[in-house]
């Protein structure tokens, strides 16, 4: 008998995945979670939110058939999600040069960027900010694509780098793709300003470059329409741009795989002919995209009432966010005896970078149960106003050294 399997090498875990699963089995009662981008609620939970489970009970009454509904999934979830991409008035749209489809989640939005911009741009090399969110690399990889870095972080300032940024991105060729992400950067928490974003749209359109926005946090930095602003701003300046769209976090859909990918082009024939790619690229993967999510969302954003309740419970996990920022900024500054840590107050969403790297997370996890990924990134959102102080005490000694 052949045996294919016998050599086959133990695959590591995803080092996410594997914290959130060492997380969960570890019996201590005091543990901090700060690992997983999910958000959670005071008391810990990440609840399904009222105005999805709303829709949901809408779907169950309503919903016909379970019938495919080919590879561009639910259009009117794909509108919905240009108009909060867009805004109502995009020109783009208007002149119907945006092609639109539903993605396994954020994930799979990339994974079609990256190969569709394999068929437009063979030799496209892909920009990751470095440090970026692990799975851009891995996505890429999987998609055949080499990927380089360019510096994004200003470590003394916690602000976006942008001098040492641009001296990276001019080396960028014509056809490279640069994946930029808006708002709620992935793992720093550090946004370009509006300025910022409209230099790099234009700069994107000037090099020949083929740019990509995942945008997996809207409405988690301040506020459904000012958080468009930089997208907006950039989409304004460069044509031919992809956006990856992720309803995980903002509906709380995490495990649905809800996303959409979106490219603005020149003409109706070029959003034509990525539509005839998206469709092809989606059939061979996974055919056509799940559609449970994207009908929750469509359901919600179909309805006033629904839409308002999801808005106020976005605003709710995002104002809960920002006091967490200003409450472990405080504590973080208390425990040092520095100010190093008021810039967290100033970045966004779920993630900040704290000065700890690799040994010292594994000794945080072992000695203190503090969970969070080698990189140093934490999730601010599996804080409560309790564990903040406590938490604080347990990285302070770590912190100080780290300054020193
Ligand atoms: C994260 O960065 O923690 C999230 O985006 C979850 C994931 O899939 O990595």
């Amino acid at each position: 008998m052949s045996r294919f399997l016998a050599d086959l090498p133990i695959s590591p875990p995803d080092p996410l995945l594997g914290i959130m699963a060492t997380f969960k089995a570890d019996p201590r009662e005091n543990k901090f979670d700060l690992g997983v981008g999910v958000y959670r609620d005071e008391s810990g939970n990440t609840p399904v939110l009222a105005a999805v489970k709303a829709a949901e009970r809408h779907i169950t009454d309503h919903q016909a058939s379970k019938v495919y509904e080919g590879p561009r999934g639910n259009a009117g979830f794909c509108e919905a999600i240009e108009t909060l991409v867009f805004g109502g008035q995009a020109q783009a749209r208007a002149e119907n040069r945006v092609a639109s489809f539903v993605s396994p989640g954020g994930c799979g939005a990339i994974f079609l960027a990256m190969t569709l911009a394999a068929r437009t741009s063979p030799k496209g090399r892909i920009w990751l900010s470095d440090p970026s969110w692990p799975n851009h690399l891995k996505i890429a990889g999987a998609a055949g694509r080499d990927a380089l870095g360019y510096p994004y972080m200003d470590p003394a300032t916690g602000t976006v780098d942008f001098p040492r940024m641009m001296d990276a991105l001019r080396h960028a060729a014509p056809g490279d793709i640069v994946i930029f992400q808006g708002p709620c950067h992935n793992p720093t928490g550090i946004d370009p300003t509006v300025e910022q974003w409209t230099y790099l749209g234009d700069f994107c359109a000037r090099q020949g470059l083929f740019p990509l926005l995942d945008v997996a946090y809207h409405g988690f930095a301040q506020g459904l329409d000012k958080d468009m602003d930089g997208v907006r701003a950039f989409l304004d300046a460069c044509p031919e741009t992809m956006v990856a769209y992720s309803c995980s976090k903002n509906f709380g859909l995490y495990r649905e795989r809800t996303g959409c990918f979106l490219v603005q082009t020149t003409s109706p024939r070029d959003a034509e002919a990525v539509a005839s790619h998206l469709a092809d690229i989606a059939r061979a993967v996974y055919s056509m995209p799940p559609a449970h999510g994207a009908a929750i969302v469509e359901t919600i954003l179909g309805s006033e009432e629904l839409t308002a309740l999801w808005q106020s419970e976005l605003a709710g996990m995002r104002e809960r966010m920002i006091v967490l920022r200003g409450q472990l900024a405080d504590a973080l500054n208390v425990a040092t005896g520095t100010d190093a840590f008021t810039p967290l107050v100033h970045q966004n969403g779920m993630f900040s970078m704290l000065p700890l790297q690799g040994p010292v997370t594994d000794m945080l996890r072992i000695q203190s149960a503090v969970y969070m990924p080698a990189s140093g990134r934490i999730n601010l959102a599996g804080l409560t106003s309790e564990t903040i102080e406590p938490l604080a005490a347990q990285l302070a000694p770590y912190l100080q050294a780290a300054l020193r």
